[in-house]
């Protein structure tokens, strides 16, 4: 069923409209894991890895909404079903229970990069297709990227 006229070819529709089903699913299975590892972590560094995990589960869900939206406005019915998410998203499954401040930083590390390495394709796919949700695209990855990176110092040195 059709309600919203895309402004798109049926192919281009195709390629942007798995993109963004793809960045939705990633982006409500972010915000799903960093909330589990928030309610999880123990360890000295509790309450700055537990405040830090908030800002992550922030910026996946104002984005998780962009591009659902985005989808909607181009015609296409977003699915961001629970199911759906856990059959679909490119975030490894997390293991259950308390989690040691440092592996909870290494959690994140490598569902950030999983999701950074995910969206940096949908830029390279739809940059013709739609420039308008490259964009959008785009200024996600900049957000995750800047998250990786305060991750990543976490461990460091
Ligand atoms: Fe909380």
């Amino acid at each position: 069923m059709y309600v919203v006229k895309s402004p798109l070819s049926d192919a281009d529709l195709k390629t942007v409209s798995e993109a963004l089903q793809g960045a939705l699913v990633d982006l409500v299975d972010l915000s799903l894991v960093a909330k589990q590892v928030h309610w999880n972590v123990v360890g000295p560094r509790f309450r700055s890895v537990h405040l830090q995990l908030d800002e992550v589960v922030d910026t996946a869900r104002q984005h998780s909404d962009t591009v659902a939206e985005r989808a909607s406005t181009l015609g296409v019915s977003p699915d961001g079903r629970a199911g759906t998410v856990a059959a679909t998203s490119g975030i490894g499954a997390v293991s259950e229970g308390w989690v040691k401040d440092v592996d909870a930083v290494g959690t994140l590390v490598e569902a950030l990069g999983a999701v950074i390495t995910r969206m940096r394709e949908r830029i390279e796919e739809t940059g013709e297709a739609d420039p308008v949700s490259q964009d959008i695209f785009i200024g996600i990855t900049a957000d995750l990227e800047k998250h990786h990176w305060m991750f990543q110092a976490e461990n460091g040195g």
